[in-house]
């Protein structure tokens, strides 16, 4: 199983199997048998560093680890510099490889190492989140935080090869497996009608994570969605931007929320409700309301989010604009499994679209 990003002479494969596999696809991809580090956290580390340390010595690799510690703070400017002194000073050279072993965070942070470390070396990417294996280890979008916001600091940098393990999803804590599902799900509702409907039927399998096969396949449904746009617009110049469906609204929940109230799959479910609203208004006939609402309220949300007034979540999208133009941007859908971006909303409707989003 695997899905391909065609980006010319930066394409690469994303495979959906054991890592114990790993030494092979390497060969595979003509990466360097030699010397690589393997940047991971401790959580993590804690499952897979030992067994994969040693499935990569046994294929004749002499492996560097960096365990980093877990967690949204470790997207730093100074743990990015922990990241170079390590490299630095066990000394790489421009075939070595840095391995991302781990969620969004050590994927974005260490796919940001490989783009800088001596103007790029090689960047494998094994996801095993369920955020990270459907969306952030796929599309080469690499980034640390900076005071004023997230992901500020960063590069496009594609990985030569992605190894997503379904079975690392088995040891995540229940709540981060079923907040990467909501990537899943929006990449059903902008790009894929079967996949929308595979959810549909496997809803209760999958989100109580009873069913592997199901999963993978949805998995690899839902990489194969964002391959297919990230292939026709590598760098967000136009159509990438449909991945921001739900968005909108939910980067602006985290943030008056407090980053961590609300996961990001949480608040971008909540986001995508008032997105489903939107464009229902618009196109009534072709948009299944109820039905995409049904998927959407089956995402667990801990906390509810009635208690953030619409004007302080109205006054963050409009703040954030600050980053994408003179417009807050919505990504709406003109059909199940066809989604555009429309800079024509209304605070009005955006304040109806949020009434809708959090109504129990
Ligand atoms: N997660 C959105 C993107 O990769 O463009």
């Amino acid at each position: 199983m695997a899905v391909h990003v065609d980006l010319g002479e930066r394409s690469y494969d994303v495979h959906f199997r054991s890592l114990d596999t790993l030494p092979a696809l390497l060969e595979d991809t003509d990466l360097r048998t030699g010397r690589c580090l393997l940047v991971t956290d401790e959580n993590v580390a804690a499952h897979y560093r030992t067994p994969l340390t040693t499935t990569l010595e046994q294929a004749g690799w002499t492996v560097k680890p960096v365990v980093l510690p877990a967690g949204e703070a470790t997207k730093s400017a100074e743990h990015l510099h922990t990241l170079y002194d390590e490299a630095l000073s066990w000394g790489i050279d421009r075939q070595t490889p840095v391995f991302a072993l781990g969620g969004g965070v050590v994927g974005d942070l260490a796919g940001f190492a490989a783009a800088t470390l001596l103007r790029g070396v090689p960047l494998v990417q094994l996801p095993t989140s369920t955020l990270a294996q459907v969306d952030a280890s796929v599309g080469g979008k690499t980034a640390i935080n900076h005071e004023t916001g997230k992901n500020l600091i960063g590069a496009f940098y594609q990985p030569r090869l992605v190894c997503a393990d379904p079975a690392t999803l088995d040891t995540l804590p229940i709540d981060e497996y079923t907040g990467g599902l909501a990537e899943a799900v929006k990449h059903a509702i902008i790009g894929d009608v079967d996949l929308f409907e595979f959810l549909e039927e496997h809803r209760t399998s999958v989100l109580a994570r009873k069913d592997r096969d199901a999963i993978a396949s949805a998995i690899e449904q839902a990489v194969q969605v964002k391959a297919d746009v990230v292939s026709a617009d590598e760098r967000e110049e136009g159509r990438r931007a449909i991945l921001n469906f739900g968005h909108t609204f939910g980067h602006a929940i985290e943030k008056v929320a407090g980053y961590g109230t609300f996961s990001h799959g949480e608040a971008v479910a909540i986001g995508m409700r008032a997105g489903l609203y939107l464009s229902h208004r618009r196109h009534p006939d072709t948009i299944p309301r109820d039905r995409i609402d049904s998927l959407l309220r089956a995402l667990p949300v801990e906390e509810d989010p009635s208690s953030l007034s619409f004007d302080s979540i109205y006054a963050a999208m409009d703040s954030d604009k600050k980053n994408q133009g003179d417009t807050i941007r919505f990504v709406l859908l003109d059909r199940l499994g066809h989604a555009y971006v429309s800079s024509d909303v209304s605070e009005s409707e955006a304040r109806q679209a949020w009434r809708f989003a959090i109504a129990a």
